[in-house]
């Protein structure tokens, strides 16, 4: 498949210095434009750079931020929100409580949101994630991370192309990539998600997606050699969006 619009940086924080200019340039404008702007964030180790230099260039220019929401593409399940792995901690240590911080007007109770890993009732819960991002108006600019087995948020091979948000098992992959957080025992990872569907994320008016790293280079040499999108690789159906970004770094762009 032709990776459409893909931008090269030598380095990790070359690159993110890249993705949090890109992603404030949206944010100002959206936020000029229609006083609101939505940004679906993802976590993991690729955006820890992005957040950090988003809050410094946010720090500096201090924009109004009382129009801006946030949603997540996953979390957990099932997972306290006072526990240190879970992303609900992730976001509010690296945006949401910096952000609050600076008072300029982000209020994370208010604006934002991630899917309950602690829920009783997770398909309700999955059901009020959907409702809220409809009541939103829709993700503007959503990032995304790549799995090494070609996962987008926790969409995992197989997953459908029309699917919504939902509770998924994790892979055997994704469980020994994630025991990094856990010391490598694998056996401390949760074996379930609840993730935005392939289906939920297609509907964002823009998708960027990030890699870096060696161990990414593989699978992104697979999905552009990929003639057309399968379900075996859930980032293959995101390529056709008409307005989809693959931010890199040189290592793991490869032969992209
Ligand atoms: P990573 O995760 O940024 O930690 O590599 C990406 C992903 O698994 O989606």
């Amino acid at each position: 498949m032709i990776i459409p619009s893909h931008h090269v940086y030598a380095t990790y924080d070359t690159l993110c210095d890249a993705v949090a200019t890109y992603i404030y340039t949206n944010i100002r404008h959206g936020l000029q434009k229609t006083g609101t702007f939505v940004l679906g964030c993802a976590t993991g180790s690729t955006p820890e750079g992005v957040y950090e230099r988003l809050v410094q260039t946010i720090s500096k220019d201090k924009p109004d931020l009382s129009g801006l929401s946030t949603v997540n593409l996953d979390e957990y399940f099932p997972i306290q929100r006072t526990d240190p792995q879970s992303y609900y901690q992730f976001m509010m240590k690296r945006l949401w409580e910096p952000l609050a911080d600076l008072s300029l007007g982000f209020v994370p109770d208010r604006q934002a949101d991630i899917p309950r890993g602690d829920a009783p009732d997770p398909v309700a819960e999955c059901a009020r994630y959907e409702a809220r991002i409809r009541a939103l108006g829709g993700v503007d600019l959503q990032l995304l991370g790549i799995g090494v087995n070609g996962h987008v948020g926790f969409n995992e091979p197989g997953s459908p192309t029309d699917s919504r948000t939902r509770l998924v098992d994790l892979t055997e992959s994704t469980i020994r990539a994630n025991s990094r957080f856990y010391q490598g025992d694998k056996t401390k990872v949760p074996r379930q998600a609840i993730t935005m569907g392939i289906g939920t994320i297609l509907d964002a008016r823009e998708l960027l997606i990030l890699a870096s790293g060696k161990n990414k280079a593989p699978i992104l040499d697979k999905l552009a050699a990929l003639p057309h999108a399968i379900p075996d690789i859930p980032a293959s159906a995101l390529v056709g969006h008409p307005h989809i970004s693959f931010f890199l770094d040189q290592d793991a762009a490869h032969s992209v």
